[in-house]
């Protein structure tokens, strides 16, 4: 962690917590302690409502997280990232995926002018593209309108836009979207024997162009297309289309200038739902939805920017998060949404959390002395009520719990479904704080004491997905901030991918250890 005061307020924090922990205040406690707790852990803003009250957080604790927070010059590194200073410092690379949800009524930083310009202009070709494709104005090569629309992506270029879509398909009309992600060829088997060629377009979705798993893709598509279209070879450029940086590996691959839909590598892989990464929602959920989602991001965007440290929820959702896995030594996150529709929630979040801040290396280059970003896991409740929640209330150890909820369905079920659904994540909440004691039969007995926190939003519309999403970006970088880290790499990544591709070529096998070169002799690998 950075210093600069640092290393006392730290030593300050953890002394509070021993002198509430010798004084026997639970969390639930707390409540009475602190009358104003409500007041103080819970915020809302524009329908989205936050509730931090049931922590391991006293407010004693929190103020001194706050100093903490001021201490790592948290509002300086945040006006560094909007004016586009490369705070991505091991790739030298600005952090602007804020600047591409900016609305075209505001200006950026002076010094950003041009790349604003330029992801006005690429996002208003989306919208005109998007809206051919819907209308059937642009066409397969047969001259029939796309029905179904492939993105072949992986990692950011896949997660943010297929958990997108899949919150929010239910409300929209349009061409039906697929992700293709695993280069394990039963997915594409799969998905390849429910689509029309004559009615598919494929976006090859990479930042860099250079995923193994995306070309190798790409390539199988092509192969297909080739091989079904009547037009072959020559048609299959009305059915490609790509999202990248890459313009040249774009071109080399086939597609056509005019398909490439271009943005800055001060886009982060995981951040890049806001890019062109996101086309596919933009066709298959339409302009209109992603200019609320858009709308909701900004939101957030807004929020965290200008809001004080001590009333701002990234802020104190960060710090709840940061207390909990490096005070408390609590290693793991549940990320349990109580809506069928934020299935691939925790998917997203998992790339975003722990690629950002899986990492042990400062940006100073020494070593960080407490444990950083948790491990992030989850499933839509009530399912994850019967898989794993044993563990959460009676393991002996502790995971804090993300709790998030929808206030009003969607459906017509509200009384028979949705409100025991919601029943269930409050009472949930409730046993993870209060527990139970049972000394007669001790395997009924519920230690309670255990943090969660409660986001709600109104209604899952783009506009308020949008705010959650730019929450849990913000978020991540508050933590990263805090912790001295560089949450914009990804160089953990890189290693294995390096090691695949030389057991491939057979490099070196003679350094393998024995394991390696008996796996790859029974996988007949090399
Ligand atoms: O897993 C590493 C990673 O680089 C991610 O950060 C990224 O989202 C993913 O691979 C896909 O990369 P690309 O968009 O360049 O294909």
């Amino acid at each position: 962690m950075s210093n600069n005061g640092f290393d006392t307020i730290w030593r300050a924090v953890h002394k509070q917590k021993e002198k509430e922990a010798a004084q026997g205040i639970t969390l639930k406690d707390l409540f009475a302690h602190e009358p104003d707790r409500m007041t103080r852990f819970v915020k809302t803003i524009d329908g989205l409502y936050f509730d931090a009250s049931k922590t391991a957080l006293s407010s004693a604790i929190l103020e001194g997280l706050l100093d903490l927070a001021r201490s790592c010059g948290i509002e300086e590194l945040r006006e560094k990232m909007v004016k586009g200073e490369a705070i991505n410092t091991s790739e030298d690379r600005a952090v602007l995926h804020m600047a591409l949800r900016l609305p075209s009524s505001e200006r950026p930083e002076p010094a950003l002018n041009d790349i604003y310009d330029d992801i006005q202009c690429t996002k208003s070709q989306m919208r005109q593209f998007a809206l051919d494709i819907r209308s059937g104005d642009i066409t397969g090569a047969s001259g029939q309108a796309f029905t179904d629309i492939v993105n072949i992506g992986i990692g950011g270029s896949d997660l943010g836009p297929h958990m997108v879509y899949t919150a929010l398909k239910g409300q929209f009309n349009g061409p039906k979207l697929h992700y293709l992600s695993n280069i394990d060829a039963h997915q594409w088997t799969a998905l390849s024997k429910t689509l029309n060629p004559e009615t598919t377009l494929f976006l090859v979705a990479s930042k860099t162009f250079t995923t193994i798993e995306t070309l190798t893709n790409a390539q199988t598509a092509k192969d297909w297309l080739i091989q079904k279209l009547p037009g072959g070879e020559k048609a299959v450029t009305h059915h490609f289309v790509a999202l990248s940086t890459n313009n040249k590996a774009a071109q080399d691959f086939g597609i056509e200038q005019t398909r490439i839909f271009p943005f800055g590598d001060y886009v982060g892989g995981r951040f890049s739902l806001w890019s062109s990464i996101g086309l596919s929602l933009w066709i298959g959920l339409g302009p209109d939805a992603m200019d609320a989602l858009f709308d909701g991001a900004y939101a957030m965007d807004c929020h965290f920017l200008k809001s004080p440290i001590e009333g701002n929820i990234v802020v104190i959702m960060a710090l709840t998060g940061l207390w909990h896995a490096s005070g408390l030594n609590m290693s793991a996150l549940a990320c349990l949404p109580y809506d069928q529709r934020l299935d691939l929630l925790s998917d997203w979040l998992q790339q975003l959390d722990m690629e950002s801040n899986g990492k042990t290396v400062k940006k100073d280059g020494e070593q960080v002395a407490y444990p950083t970003g948790p491990i992030i896991f989850g499933m839509p409740g009530t399912n994850g009520q019967h898989a794993f929640y044993q563990h959460l209330h009676q393991s002996p150890q502790i995971t804090p719990v993300e709790f998030i909820g929808v206030k009003n369905p969607d459906h017509r079920h509200k009384d028979r479904h949705h409100k025991v659904l919601l029943a269930n994540m409050v009472a949930q909440a409730q046993a993870l704080l209060n527990g139970q004691d049972n000394k007669d039969e001790p395997y009924r007995n519920f230690a309670g004491n255990r943090p969660s926190t409660t986001l709600v939003i109104d209604r899952l519309d783009p506009y308020h997905l949008g705010l959650l999403l730019a929450l849990y970006e913000h978020k991540i970088f508050v933590q990263g901030a805090i912790w001295g880290i560089n949450s914009f790499d990804q160089w953990g990544v890189e290693l294995g991918k390096a090691l695949a591709k030389s057991l491939l070529n057979n490099d070196k096998a003679s350094e393998n250890d024995p394991s390696t070169l008996a796996l790859c002799k029974l996988l007949a690998i090399s």
